[in-house]
């Protein structure tokens, strides 16, 4: 095997290679900011489901799809989240319009049966294997989480991921009943202005995050 990614140095991949128009790439990706200011409107349970039944689609290993969502939108909910937030996310809590936390299933094998019917036999399987469940919960729910950013985005709304928390008080908190284990709180609005105030940073290029054998 080589790594030697000296003959892609020289390459350039145009945009042009796209099936989408450079309207949609902006919005999902160029232009897309991490938001985390947001304007006063409101996020409908609505526009969260569409964004879900959209996403949903995406792929996860054996079709398992263990991302669960909690939406947190009270007051009274949201002070319960912001107590378990790092310092810097607390005030990010208590000002988006909506927060979803977003977690994986470790009970996600008892849909097995429906979402993959022919390898129904592993949801037994997996029942004796918690450790086993939960990696597979974690791994394939954060390709979720992935997936429901650039949903969002597609939904004309901004999206501010945030994994500073405190995430065993979290499922304390809200999941001590269900066993879902919080990976990320995402915040959701319409953003306000750039809806942030840092420059955007620069992206490695291709010929730095790949190689080919
Ligand atoms: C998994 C994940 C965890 C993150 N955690 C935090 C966080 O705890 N606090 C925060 O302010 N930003 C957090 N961010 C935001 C990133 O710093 C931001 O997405 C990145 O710098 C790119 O910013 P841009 O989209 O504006 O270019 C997180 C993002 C992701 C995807």
């Amino acid at each position: 095997m080589t790594t030697d990614t000296t003959v892609l140095d020289g390459l350039d991949f145009p945009t042009s290679g796209l099936a989408v128009g450079d309207d949609v790439a902006d919005l999902l990706f160029r232009e897309a900011r991490t938001a985390a200011a947001f304007t006063p409107d409101e996020v409908s349970d609505e526009q969260i489901a569409a964004v879900y039944d959209l996403v949903r689609w995406g792929p996860t290993a054996l079709n398992t799809i263990p991302l669960r969502l909690l939406v947190v939108r009270t007051p009274e909910a949201r002070q319960r989240l912001a107590a378990h937030m790092n310092e810097g996310n607390r005030d990010r809590v208590l000002a988006a319009p909506v927060s979803l936390v977003l977690a994986a299933d470790t009970g996600f094998h008892t849909h097995i049966p429906t979402l993959a019917p022919h390898m129904a036999a592993l949801a037994d399987a997996l029942e004796g294997q918690p450790e086993q469940r939960e990696s597979m919960a974690r791994t394939n729910a954060l390709i979720q989480a992935g997936y429901l950013i650039v949903g969002l985005r597609a939904a004309g709304l901004a999206a501010g991921p945030m994994g500073g928390m405190d995430a065993d008080g979290i499922d304390r908190e809200f999941f001590a009943d269900n066993g879902w284990k919080s990976l990320l709180v995402v915040n959701v609005g319409h953003v306000e202005g750039a809806g942030t105030h840092h420059p955007r940073a620069e992206r490695l290029a291709y010929t730095q995050a790949s190689l080919t054998v």
